[in-house]
């Protein structure tokens, strides 16, 4: 259940933020988090599609966005930090991050999510996405992941 109580700004972010993005990354993800390199590459192409939760002067989640030039969006990252879980913040950066997904006219939106995760899961059930494949091996071996989608416009 999500406690009510202070809620965090949610914004676009900037590079200031890549530190305490890898921070979470690492936290929650260990093997398979993005590298600080990677993300800083990452925001060099997909910054400005990004989402981020601010919490007494610290990032404490985001949605990592990229969008096509196809109109096809990916969350490739989304996380909440450990402390800040269970409050909201979680379902108020999707939703967020799909806002800007509409605005930027984009057609569809991808997620994988582990089959076992079912925070997540539920979650993304929850904001409207649905299940469209399975991959055994995703992201390598023991690595099953869901592809789900969220289609925001229908043509
Ligand atoms: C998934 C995640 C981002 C959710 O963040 P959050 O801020 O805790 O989410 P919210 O507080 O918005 O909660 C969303 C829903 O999940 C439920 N929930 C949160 N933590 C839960 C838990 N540990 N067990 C069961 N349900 C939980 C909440 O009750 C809420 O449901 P409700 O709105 O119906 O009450 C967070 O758990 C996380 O970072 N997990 C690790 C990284 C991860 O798995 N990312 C997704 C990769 S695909």
């Amino acid at each position: 259940m999500v406690t009510s109580g202070p809620v965090p700004t949610i914004r676009s972010a900037g590079t200031d933020d890549l530190a305490g993005i890898q921070a979470i990354e690492w936290e929650q993800f260990s093997h398979l988090a993005y590298p600080y390199f990677v993300l800083r590459q990452l925001f060099e192409l997909h910054g400005t599609d990004w989402t981020v939760a601010e919490f007494e002067g610290r990032v404490c989640g985001y949605v990592l966005t990229a969008i096509s030039a196809e109109r096809c969006a990916w969350f490739l990252g989304f996380a909440v930090a450990g402390h800040c879980r269970g409050r909201g913040f979680g379902r108020n950066l999707l939703e967020a991050a799909l806002e800007h997904c509409r605005k930027a006219r984009a057609d569809r939106v991808f997620v994988t999510v582990r089959p076992d995760n079912r925070t997540a899961y539920r979650l993304y059930e929850d904001v409207g996405f649905v299940r469209s494949d399975h991959e055994a091996a995703y992201f390598g071996r023991d690595e099953p992941r869901d592809v789900l989608v969220h289609k925001l416009y229908h043509c």
